[in-house]
């Protein structure tokens, strides 16, 4: 019987960690098979983050891939960076660069090589990204790494008082600055939490598929549970924080050329270390158009 050597081979395997696996035997450049994407789409509700190591992408080949999971979501406001950063003049509008490099001293993409805070890409939108892909192109040798932080088992695990005061609350997602803590470009600072501009979600997400809650923060600067006094909204998210990033909860990236992670944008949360701001890092994203958040 001849052997299709792409289902013989698709792997997933686990990483051990709270959430993530990687699949092995697949390369996301070919057209996937409908029986390959079943197997990828079941692996990826199991795991929440999935690992392709190996590939080799142009932009037209991460859209292509990308767009299998659903619609691209455009790229984020106010990154404000140069227009040559090497992305394809037809995926500009859908393919974000995150790097450090810089040509005639203006950054090609964002975050800088410093750390970025957990958070939840794009939560200030009223629909937030179902998903983002991420695709290593040139990595540091050192630093750098990405953690992803489970929300389902961050949810499951919340102390019993913790679980009733954000029962049925809802909080505001900062739109005025980006994970780094830099303010977009057109954003100044507020006079308080109440005034922060964004999206307001509930903090527990039910997932209208399978029914499972997750903590859903976003981004803890700027966040204001509404229906609370200043300080007690403070209170209530320094608690829900302080669990939520628990290093139980995490599972750590470390980056290498050809390495595509994509993640769960309504039940992960991510963070990254800072690296060595002489070496270059180069990475593309798309996102996918994701769906309003229900409350749990
Ligand atoms: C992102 C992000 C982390 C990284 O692209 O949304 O948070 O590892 N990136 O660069
Ligand atoms: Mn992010």
């Amino acid at each position: 019987m001849p052997l299709d050597s792409q289902t013989t081979t698709l792997w997933i395997q686990p990483t051990g960690g709270p959430l993530g696996a990687d699949v092995h035997g697949v390369d996301l450049a070919r057209e996937i098979a409908p029986s390959t994407f079943a197997t990828l789409a079941e692996a990826w509700a199991q795991h929440l983050v999935l690992r392709f190591s190996g590939q080799r992408l142009d932009d037209e080949a991460l859209m292509r891939f990308s767009r299998l999971w659903g619609e691209l979501d455009r790229v984020p406001i106010g990154t404000g960076v140069e227009k040559a950063n090497g992305v394809a003049a037809n995926a500009v509008e859908w393919v974000t660069v995150i790097s450090n490099v810089k040509v005639g001293g203006k950054p090609i993409g964002g975050l800088g090589s410093y750390e970025s805070i957990w958070h939840t890409d794009m939560s200030y939108n009223p629909l937030p990204p179902r998903a983002s892909l991420l695709y290593a192109i040139e990595c540091p040798p050192a630093g750098g790494d990405t953690g992803f932080a489970n929300m389902e088992l961050a949810y499951d695990t919340l102390p019993a008082d913790l679980k009733q005061s954000a029962e049925g609350r809802s909080c505001t997602h900062d739109s005025s600055r980006n994970s780094a803590g830099e303010y977009r470009r057109g954003f100044k600072a507020v006079s308080g939490p109440r005034e922060t501009p964004g999206a307001v979600h509930p903090l527990v997400r039910r997932d209208p598929v399978t029914g499972s809650k997750s903590l859903f923060l976003g981004r803890r600067a700027g966040a204001y549970v509404r229906g609370l006094s200043v300080d007690d909204s403070e209170a209530l998210l320094n608690g829900l924080w302080a669990h939520a990033s628990q290093p139980k909860f995490a599972w750590y990236q470390r980056w290498r050329i050809g390495d595509l992670v994509m993640w769960d944008n309504r039940c992960t949360m991510h963070r990254r270390d800072a690296f060595d701001e002489t070496a270059r890092r180069v990475m593309h994203r798309t996102q996918i158009v994701g769906e309003s958040v229900v409350a749990g």
